[in-house]
């Protein structure tokens, strides 16, 4: 369904007809009772994505920072190092979260801001905004969820020794981790080491789309130099050892006494043979391995799955015994961030060619590669709710039914036309029925993150496609926020009120949330 469509109906008083039609059709009903008393909902956000204050109060730049100026292109809607300035917002927002009735909040710590060289002294002042946030929220009955590295690896360490290339990271890392236990831990209860590290090395390390922009010819463009069919497992492996350290700190120091949780966090698609033919079938296994057993297995199980060791070989690093100890069983929680479903095709042939790629490792062509030739300016994530429950059952029946929070999970659109979403709330509707339907059937699920809180600067996107429950006018030197259709279901979910998106009465509509009325207003 275009969007344009779905806009335009909403313009007229038949939006709720068609909202009806739509849920309708569907045909599942639930509400917030349905869920377990103790079931989370929130929103998400990260640190240079939400904060700006890019360089104030003796924050450094991280690779995110690097990476969101390399792509500039003179004609951003907004700063990125100015974003939508949560980090003089923080109070707002937080009677945002209060208004939308949220239990908590998930964001991330930027390291460059707590400890701006990498290793060594702490910032005061970052020290400060983070206690400040922390106590916010904590003051409001919304519970921290924390994120500690979100893609964004101080600068000064890349610049040093290459980042996650390299195992010095990793003393760096714990360092950077056990101050903020330390520090937060007497109020933050879940901890999350890592933002997608599958990602993070795919995009920033094979095909050099994401931070830090590392990739070889002939498997990625503009690169900053990398060697695509090493670097990517190096990466991998690096982190898993980062995280199964922090955790073991975590776990001897601070655990017993602060009584809270650790994981790490994957995106985690569901994918889909395009074909029945066996051949794809079998892709699909694959393509699980790599992507989600890349680190689910070492995490579960101790060690790398055979058919990566079979494809990969000699480029996969090993595990010690001593290492392959530490890791097995790091976790109390997986976080999973997930957006849409992806079609995998055999591709038995690119495993026989050298040299090789993560993909060609894989063996699969992977349908909906993320487009490289530029920033998108339209997209959004087909409906297909029914992908997270599958990913659900996959942890449930492979990895021995982990606790899991869904991280994220939301809708892009243009930023331009976004505040009268409905199709947002049909996306958020579906996907909480979807993992209703898992828990339902056993899956040790406990929270659900909508990303975003706010129209925030996106990595493959720029400011252009958002996912926000409120608008942020970046016209507007306040930067007002302006709560979307979706905002408004949302709350009224969390509230017990509706359970469908039926439920909502047509004068909930306040026609003067539409961009034009704002702007109009606002002049
Ligand atoms: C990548 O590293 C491998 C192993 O060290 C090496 O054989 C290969 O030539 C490197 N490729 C590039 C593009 O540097
Ligand atoms: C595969 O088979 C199932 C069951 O017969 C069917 O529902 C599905 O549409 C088929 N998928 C494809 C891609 O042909
Ligand atoms: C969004 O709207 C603003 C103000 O009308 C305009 O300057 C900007 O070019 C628009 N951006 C897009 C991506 O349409
Ligand atoms: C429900 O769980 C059982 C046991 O884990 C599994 O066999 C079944 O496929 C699941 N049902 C659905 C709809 O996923
Ligand atoms: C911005 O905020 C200031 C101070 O709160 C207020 O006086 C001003 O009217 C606001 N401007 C807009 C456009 O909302
Ligand atoms: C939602 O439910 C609460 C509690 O029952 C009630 O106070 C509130 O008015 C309801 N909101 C709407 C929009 O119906
Ligand atoms: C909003 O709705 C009211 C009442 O239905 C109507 O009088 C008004 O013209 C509408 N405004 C816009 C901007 O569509």
């Amino acid at each position: 369904m275009g969007m344009r469509v779905v806009l335009w109906l909403c313009l007229l008083p038949l939006c709720f007809d068609f909202l009806r039609a739509v849920a309708g059709s569907e045909g599942k009903e639930y509400n917030r009772n349905d869920f377990p008393k103790d079931f989370v909902f929130g929103v998400s956000t990260s640190a240079y994505q939400v904060e700006g204050a890019a360089l104030e109060d003796g924050r450094k730049r991280s690779i995110y920072d690097t990476f969101a100026h390399r792509s500039i292109s003179g004609h951003e809607i907004q700063n990125p190092d100015v974003g939508c300035d949560q980090y003089h917002k923080y109070k707002e927002d937080v009677q945002l979260m209060v208004e939308t009735g949220l239990d908590a909040y998930r964001f991330s710590i930027s390291w460059s801001r707590l400890i701006p060289n990498g290793r060594g002294p702490v910032n005061a002042k970052g020290l400060r905004y983070y206690n400040n946030l922390i106590n916010e929220l904590i003051n409001h009955g919304i519970e921290p969820h924390v994120t500690l590295t979100h893609t964004d690896t101080p600068q000064v360490l890349e610049d040093e020794y290459g980042g996650f290339l390299d195992p010095r990271i990793i003393e760096d890392y714990t360092s950077y981790v056990d101050v903020c236990f330390r520090e937060f831990g007497d109020r933050v209860r879940y901890w999350t080491t890592f933002n997608e590290p599958n990602i993070f090395a795919i995009g920033g390390y094979n095909v050099g789309i994401t931070p830090p922009n590392r990739c070889s010819s002939p498997f990625g463009v503009k690169c900053t130099g990398g060697n695509s069919s090493t670097e990517p497992y190096i990466v991998g492996h690096t982190i898993l050892l980062a995280h199964a350290y922090a955790v073991r700190i975590y776990k001897e120091k601070y655990q017993a006494k602060q009584l809270g949780f650790i994981g790490m966090n994957l995106l985690s698609y569901h994918f889909s043979p395009v074909t029945n033919k066996s051949e794809d079938v079998i892709a699909v296994r694959r393509s699980n391995e790599f992507s989600i057993g890349w680190f689910m297995h070492p995490l579960t199980y101790g060690d790398y799955p055979e058919i990566m060791k079979k494809n990969v070989g000699s480029r996969l690093p090993i595990f010690s015994k001593t290492e392959s100890k530490l890791v097995k069983g790091s976790f109390d929680f997986i976080g999973i961030n997930y957006y849409t479903v992806m079609k995998m095709k055999d591709n038995s042939i690119s495993h026989t060619q050298m040299p090789r790629d993560f993909y060609a490792d894989m063996a699969v062509e992977w349908l909906m590669v993320p487009d490289t030739s530029g920033v998108s300016k339209e997209l959004m994530y087909p409906n297909e709710a029914w992908g997270l429950e599958r990913v659900l059952e996959h942890y449930k029946e492979v990895y021995g039914n982990p606790t899991i929070f869904i991280h994220e999970n939301g809708q892009l659109s243009n930023y331009n036309t976004s505040i009268n979403d409905p199709f947002r709330i049909e996306y958020i509707h579906d996907h909480i029925g979807s993992v209703l339907n898992a828990v339902r059937n056993g899956s040790n699920t406990r929270g659900y993150f909508v990303w975003s809180l706010l129209d925030v600067y996106e990595l493959l996107s720029d400011f252009y496609s958002t996912f926000g429950l409120y608008y942020v006018d970046y016209n507007d030197p306040n930067l007002t926020r302006h709560p979307k259709l979706s905002q408004k279901w949302y709350s009224e979910f969390l509230k017990g009120n509706y359970t469908t998106t039926t439920g909502m009465e047509i004068n909930q509509v306040d026609n003067t949330t539409t961009l034009d009325a704002l702007r109009y207003s606002a002049s």
